[in-house]
């Protein structure tokens, strides 16, 4: 009898007869044998025919289809040390095969191609080991995201896309036409969290924000995941906590799921395994000093100039870069100067020039994955914040209506999943973490 059968799978299964349904990765051949790596989704295996057993027929089909091919093989499971595969070490005997098609002529071939070409074919390129990797790390990512949240009495309440007005500054925005008002895709759910939270107490949203980013960089898409947790009576020493033990969970269960696909990415898994809290805490102030020594001690005069860095001045990604090399764990970096950041933040008190925002730097030059801050409580100061960064009052009346009826001290933060994918598996450009990345040259496919 066939037994239900997928190939990550495949240890629980040696003895058995299984049917793979799935496509042709690669093949090789040796006198009369044949050796399948076969693909099913959950992982690669290898499938061995043998030309007597077989026959010559089938043999010959088998021999001759193209990378690629959809196929059905049926055959008995065997250990064999030696067989390559994800999981390794098993292989399949074929018995009989079915093909639905041979492919011919797949574009992508085990050459190198560049990543222009890569990206064009990226529904083809998903297939790709390390992408399939990166993808299945991601979905980890994103269950133990919400494993936790849901764990630790967190409401899913979801925000809009389509909104009147920006949180995150007004230049990144993506306009659309609604029903001829102006509308804009959203950058962010916080400012609805911040209502939810007044009903629900501890909330989160997690879904697509867009951010119309016209530079090119490693870590900017247009189209990015983020979740925002958002929770009433948190300060900023709270948000922290919170964050430290949700990031470090994020790690661990990867670590814990995802081991053979962080292996096969070739990712350091014992700097993942340090990610455990407490995580360093520095203040804007020193991050600017030890920015400036850092500086101070180089000769490398491109270095010089890209670090030249004086208070007041938002870090780029070469002062991030710097600086965490310092850390062997994220590194939390709070009271950045108010003018660098976001309207809605709570000034410090007795230093109204820093606010409370807290952002989260991951190691190894990934820089920040979390944004964060304890919101403005004061209605007039919201409203007199809301003028300087000269947003139309009007969209932001519920925004301040917030801190009229039951205000409190709240805090939140924002993790970007993409960033959080290319750091958890180290590969060095955030368009792979996407399954389609959207950036400022690249809307296909
Ligand atoms: O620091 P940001 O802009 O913070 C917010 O949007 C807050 N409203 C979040 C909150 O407090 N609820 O963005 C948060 C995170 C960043 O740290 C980064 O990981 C990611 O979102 N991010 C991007 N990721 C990819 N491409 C982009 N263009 C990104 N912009 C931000
Ligand atoms: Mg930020």
């Amino acid at each position: 009898m066939t037994t239900p059968f997928t190939i990550e799978t495949i240890a629980a299964h040696v003895g058995e007869r299984v049917t793979v349904k799935g496509w042709l990765y690669a093949s090789t051949h040796k006198g009369k044998l044949l050796f399948l790596q076969l693909r099913d989704g959950t992982g690669i295996t290898q499938a061995v025919a043998f030309r007597p057993e077989v026959g010559d027929e089938l043999f010959e089909s088998l021999a001759h289809l193209g990378q690629e091919s959809s196929l059905i093989v049926t055959g008995t499971v065997r250990a064999n040390p030696k067989a390559p595969g994800i999981p390794a070490g098993y292989e399949i005997g074929v018995e009989e095969a079915h093909i639905l098609q041979n492919a011919v002529d797949y574009p992508i071939g085990p050459k190198e191609h560049g990543v222009e070409f890569l990206m064009d074919n990226r529904h083809l390129w998903l297939r790709s080991k390390q992408q399939w990797a990166i993808m299945r790390v991601r979905t980890t990512i994103k269950r133990a995201i919400i494993d936790y949240l849901d764990d630790h009495g967190f409401y899913n309440i979801d925000t809009p896309i389509l909104t009147p007005s920006a949180a995150e500054g007004t230049s990144t925005l993506f306009e659309v036409d609604y029903f001829d008002e102006k509308a804009y895709l959203a950058q962010t759910g916080q400012l609805y969290n911040e209502a939810n939270i007044m009903a629900f107490g501890k909330v989160y949203c997690f879904g697509p924000t867009f951010r119309a980013e016209k530079s090119k960089t490693r870590r900017h898409l247009a189209e990015f995941w983020m979740v925002e947790p958002e929770m009433a009576y948190y300060d900023l020493e709270d948000l922290m906590n919170l964050e430290e033990e949700f990031v470090s969970y994020i790690v661990q269960t990867t670590l814990e799921q995802r081991a053979a696909e962080l292996e096969l990415l070739g990712r350091d898994l014992a700097a993942l395994r340090n990610v455990i809290p407490p995580f360093p805490r520095i203040s804007y102030d020193e991050a600017v000093e030890r920015i400036q020594a850092i500086r101070a001690a180089t000769d490398d005069p491109i270095q010089k100039e890209l670090l030249a860095i004086e208070w007041g001045d938002d870090f780029g990604s070469p002062h991030e870069t710097e600086l965490t090399k310092q850390f062997d764990k994220p590194v939390f970096v709070y009271g950045y100067p108010s003018a660098v950041k976001a309207f809605y933040m709570e000034p410090w008190p007795g230093r109204p020039e820093v606010c409370k925002s807290v952002d989260l730097l991951a190691p190894e030059g990934y820089g920040e994955i979390i944004g964060g801050s304890e919101r403005m409580s004061d209605p007039d100061v919201l409203l007199a914040a809301i003028h300087r960064h000269e947003l139309p009052e009007v969209n932001y009346q519920w925004y301040i209506d917030l801190r009229r009826y039951g205000g409190v001290p709240h805090s939140g933060f924002g993790l970007g999943l993409e960033r959080t994918v290319a750091w958890i598996c180290g590969i060095d450009h955030i368009r792979q973490t996407s399954p389609f990345p959207r950036t400022l040259n690249r809307l296909t496919p």
